[in-house]
């Protein structure tokens, strides 16, 4: 179930790290979502990362670059796993200028995504590791081990947090938006609800696009999240282990010493 969160500026402003909210002037609406990553034992779902890719390639694509992710690794295990064939097509689909040839020729695997079309949008390639959407209660951290930083659910939240008010500003249109810091947000709505076509069938409600297209940018922001969950959730077991064992070996490298003393004390 989707849990409404709200987070005051207030504690945006105390609780941040890095700042990431730090902007804010309004109330700040997150929502939480359950995605398939989160937790110790979370997973990217590979087909929610496909479908992501496509609204990212047929939506977001338009105005905003990942110019840090390797196009190669939309095949990776633990991503969204496409055959390399599907990769290479892909790639070729966008031109990249070499210097070398001095003209532009298509991209291949080993390039990487182009960057932001539109100078004032941002690359989206470290945007849900750059934007926290909660903190753990009083800052503990606690709640991002288990609901993870909530990049992808700001992301989420901006993509569904339009109100419909637009304000014009110096020539800029602004749009109302409830997880913007600021509360105006000058990106026009990109997605409406079926503005893709999913090919698994899949929903295509705006909701369903937004978490798809969140899942794919998290993945895409930090692709070896599993594996580092999962050797967290190893090192912790491994430790407390390793702190009871230690605990007995004490004792019993103490024992003697001290049955020796009680003995002691008993002759005198
Ligand atoms: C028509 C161009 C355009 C399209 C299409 C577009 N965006 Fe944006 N986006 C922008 C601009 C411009 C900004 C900067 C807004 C600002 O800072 O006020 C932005 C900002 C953002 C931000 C940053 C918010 C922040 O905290 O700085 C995110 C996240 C985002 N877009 C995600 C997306 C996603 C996901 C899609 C595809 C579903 C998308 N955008 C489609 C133009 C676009």
């Amino acid at each position: 179930m989707l849990k409404k969160i709200a987070i005051s500026a207030v504690a945006a402003l105390t609780l941040s790290a890095g700042g990431a909210l730090a902007a804010g002037g309004g109330e700040q609406h997150i929502e939480d979502i359950a995605f398939s990553f989160e937790g110790p034992f979370g997973k990217f779902d590979q087909m929610q990362l496909q479908r992501g890719l496509q609204v990212y390639t047929e939506v977001c694509s338009a105005c905003h670059g990942l110019k840090y992710v390797p196009i190669r690794t939309l095949a990776d295990e633990g991503g969204p796993q496409l055959p390399e064939d599907q990769v290479r097509a892909y790639a070729a689909e966008m031109s990249i200028y070499d210097a070398d040839l001095d003209d532009d020729r298509p991209r291949t695997p080993a390039d990487k995504f182009p960057e932001s079309g539109l100078e004032t949008a941002p690359d989206l390639s470290l945007m849900a590791k750059a934007r926290a959407g909660f903190h753990g209660p009083e800052g503990t951290g606690i709640n991002q081990l288990v609901r993870g930083m909530g990049g992808a659910e700001y992301i989420y939240s901006i993509l569904t947090g339009y109100t419909g008010k637009e304000k014009e500003q110096a020539g800029t249109t602004f749009y109302e938006n409830t997880a913007f810091p600021g509360g105006w947000i000058s990106m026009a709505p990109p997605l409406a609800g079926e503005d893709v076509e999913y090919a698994d069938g899949h929903s295509t409600s705006l909701h369903h696009e937004a978490e798809d297209v969140s899942a794919f940018l998290m993945w895409a922001a930090e692709p070896k999240m599993m594996d580092r969950q999962h050797s967290g959730f190893v090192a912790v077991l491994f430790l407390t282990l390793l702190s009871v064992l230690l605990y007995l070996t004490n004792k019993r490298l103490w024992a003697p010493v001290k049955r020796a003393a009680k003995e002691a004390a008993k002759e005198a």
